[in-house]
């Protein structure tokens, strides 16, 4: 999982364990919150002083998730995108847009999660498990969007056993979602302006205990959690590679001028080949071009 991952008992193994154990404190971290307990006020305090770089960027990626207090409702979304935009090709396939050390960021992203969602489309086209295997930790609720029944039966969140799965739909179709999915396992959700309210679906998921959120995709899913204000963070992580027609990641409706559009303040970390945007979508706004730039631009490497 690690940069420098050797046998033997050299400093590339001590590096490893190290990365091991802050990996650990995290899932510790967010067990505390789970569990109601107070989390520390500076989570670096009870790690050791000697983090090397990689351990303290891995902790800083992070930080905003585990600083949470208890019962606090937060989503971060992540979109994974080539350079010109795109999270699939036209047929949807998206295996994979991005590096390994990418990937293993979602499955922490999950494991620091109370739940994961995904729209009706991913979960169609990728059928996917959505579970914790690439990284030590627990698997979350998988949550689907799919506000009209359109669900094919056979999807393996729906089958399998591998951690609970809730089924959104649209409030009018409660009734029979029940009957298709099992009463417990549906949520319904009113409509603002004929999508599902994602402020109400928070609200509705905190209420089972549910408040940190990943957004794992697709494009429209993350789009409408943005636009919506119910995305607390955004990571795009970009990849070196072109995909030309293909399916289209963000698609907000944006300002007519330049100077009117959203620039939120950004920190910068390198997953291998890709780059990703960890963008605070509640922090302060960034400057114009030619401005002071955000605050925090130096780039953290993550292996
Ligand atoms: N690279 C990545 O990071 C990444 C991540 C995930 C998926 N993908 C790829 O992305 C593609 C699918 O993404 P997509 O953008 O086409 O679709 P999507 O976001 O997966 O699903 C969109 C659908 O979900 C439902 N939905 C989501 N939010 C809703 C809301 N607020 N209100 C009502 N309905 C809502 C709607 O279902 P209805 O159409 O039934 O109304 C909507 O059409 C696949 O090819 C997948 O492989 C890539």
């Amino acid at each position: 999982m690690y940069r420098g991952e050797t046998n033997g008992s050299g400093p590339d193994v001590r590096r490893a364990e190290a990365a091991g154990q802050v990996w650990q404190r995290c899932l510790a971290i967010a067990e505390a919150r789970r569990a109601g307990q107070a989390v520390p006020d500076a989570v670096a305090v009870s790690l050791p002083m000697t983090l090397d770089p990689a351990e303290r960027h891995l902790l800083e990626l992070y930080e905003p998730l585990l600083r949470l207090p208890s019962f606090t409702s937060y989503a971060v979304a992540h979109l994974g995108q080539s350079i010109d935009g795109q999270i699939a090709t036209r047929t949807g396939d998206s295996r994979y847009v991005n590096c390994p050390a990418n990937i293993a960021h979602l499955h922490r992203l999950r494991a620091l999660c109370d739940a994961v969602i995904v729209g009706r489309e991913t979960a169609a086209v990728d059928n996917p498990m959505l579970t914790t295997r690439l990284v030590a930790g627990p698997s979350p609720v998988r949550v689907i969007l799919d506000p009209d029944l359109r669900l094919p039966a056979k999807l393996q969140v729906l089958t399998d056993e591998r951690a609970p799965t809730l089924v959104v739909c649209a409030l009018e179709h409660l009734d029979q979602a029940g009957r298709r999915f099992g009463g417990s396992r549906v949520i319904g959700v009113g409509r603002a302006d004929g999508l599902l309210d994602l402020t109400e679906l928070r609200t509705r998921l905190a209420e089972r205990g549910l408040y940190v959120l990943f957004v794992e995709g697709g494009g429209v899913t993350v789009s409408r959690f943005v636009e919506q204000g119910a995305a607390d963070r955004l990571h795009l992580a970009v990849a070196p590679v072109l995909v030309g027609a293909g399916r289209s990641g963000l698609q907000l409706t944006g300002a007519p001028l330049m100077r009117d559009n959203l620039r939120p303040a950004y920190r910068l970390f390198q997953m291998g080949a890709d780059v990703l945007w960890d963008f605070d979508l509640r922090g302060p706004a960034t400057e114009q071009p030619g401005g002071g730039g955000s605050p925090d631009t130096g780039v953290r490497f993550i292996g």
